[in-house]
């Protein structure tokens, strides 16, 4: 991977660099495959890199980042309750007190960890009211804070954070007092990492040439709050467009798809990933899908029958038994 072409401002770069397994994918197409009007915006997104090699059934790992918009609202909340910290400012974490992960290991700017490092989604635990209840000088939420973190007040940590899945930053936005007593080095304490996120690869090499396509229902729903919330690495990848970057590393799954053998697949809504890549690698080998059954289910036939082409072309070319239900297609479930 030629460095200079991404000398931009992705912090986990050095690691693709020195680590075989870290890649870079550049998104080629990004394609919904329910209907507009669904509930469910569920994705193609299909990259390109080289060197990569992978068998059907195995996953990739994503590193997600914040949106701008989280991002923003971050320093917002910072700014507004007087905390002056810089998105410029030069951040190089000391060695000395903690085991500092590789990627800190670099001198970064607060951006740059706020947008890539930290969890803006965070769903805060008792661990982090503790801290906060330690910093505060506001008698009220010192008071509030310090409850969450006692063995009476753990159904009110769970109505307040778990139930209407509040994250980090409405933590902060309801507790000006003490998030006016910040600093990066507090941050570091209350903030948790972005974790990566596993996807079935949905796509075959043999087929898709130096290509994986993920095939990914975007988590959005409502809880008490005004606010819906969502799910940080897949709406990260649905605001993904042509010519994007994509940090990822493979890892074998637990499928074991022996070809020579009658295979029966069951793989309602997005858990059919992992067998539209097996039966398309299959069915470059194979003219022939005779002995291999597919099980699919969606809620109806035009509206999230996701790569529905591509198993009707298997069924019909290469003789794959398809057998669909569409539950919700008529009055009674299917
Ligand atoms: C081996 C493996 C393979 C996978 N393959 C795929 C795949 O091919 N396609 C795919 O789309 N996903 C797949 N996933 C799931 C994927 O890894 C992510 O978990 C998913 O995309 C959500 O991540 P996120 O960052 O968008 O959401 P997060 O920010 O991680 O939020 C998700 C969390 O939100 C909460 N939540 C979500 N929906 C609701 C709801 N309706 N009500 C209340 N709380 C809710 C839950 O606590 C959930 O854990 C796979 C996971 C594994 C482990
Ligand atoms: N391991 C993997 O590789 C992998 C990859 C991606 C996804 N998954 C898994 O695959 C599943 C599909 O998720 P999705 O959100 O994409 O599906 P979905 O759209 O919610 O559902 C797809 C279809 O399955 C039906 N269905 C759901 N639950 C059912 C149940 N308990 N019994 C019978 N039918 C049921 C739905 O019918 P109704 O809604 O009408 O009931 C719908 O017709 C999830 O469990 C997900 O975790 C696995």
């Amino acid at each position: 991977m030629n460095k200079e072409h991404y000398s931009d401002n992705e912090i986990y770069m050095n690691e693709v660099l020195v680590n075989n397994e870290m890649k870079v994918g550049i998104i080629t197409e990004n394609t919904r495959t329910t209907v507009e009007d669904h509930f469910q915006d569920v994705r193609l997104i299909k990259f390109r890199s080289d060197n990569i090699n992978y068998q059907p059934g195995d996953i990739v790992y994503v590193r997600p980042r914040n949106s701008k918009e989280q991002v923003k609202r971050f320093f917002d909340i910072l700014n507004d309750n007087n905390v002056q910290l810089h998105k410029d400012m030069l951040i190089q974490v000391s060695e000395k007190e903690i085991k500092v992960p590789n990627v800190l290991k670099q001198t970064l700017t607060l951006y740059q960890i706020v947008e890539q490092y930290w969890d803006l989604n965070f769903k805060p635990r008792r661990s982090t009211m503790q801290v906060l209840s330690f910093i505060s000088d506001n008698e009220l939420e010192k008071e509030k804070l310090h409850e969450f973190t006692t063995a009476n007040g753990q159904e009110e940590l769970y109505n307040y954070i778990n139930r209407p899945r509040r994250n980090i930053l409405e933590l902060l936005a309801d507790f000006p007092h003490t998030t006016s007593q910040l600093n990066v080095k507090l941050l570091f304490e209350i903030m948790s990492p972005i974790k990566p996120r596993a996807f079935s690869i949905a796509s075959s090499l043999k087929v898709h040439r130096n290509e994986i396509h993920l095939l990914v229902a975007v988590v959005k729903y409502k809880t008490k709050l005004l606010e819906p919330r969502y799910g940080l690495c897949s709406n990260w990848l649905a605001n993904l467009t042509e010519g994007s970057k994509i940090i990822f590393w493979i890892q074998k799954g637990t499928f074991k798809f022996v070809y020579d053998r009658p295979m029966i697949f069951i793989g309602p809504g997005t858990g059919v990933a992992p067998f539209r890549s097996v039966l398309l690698d299959k069915s470059s080998l194979d003219d022939d899908l005779r002995d291999c059954a597919l099980f699919f289910g969606c809620r109806n036939k035009e509206k999230d029958y996701h790569c529905k082409k591509d198993f009707e072309y298997l069924s019909e070319k290469k003789h794959l038994n398809l057998f669909c239900a569409f539950s919700r297609d008529q009055d009674y479930k299917m």
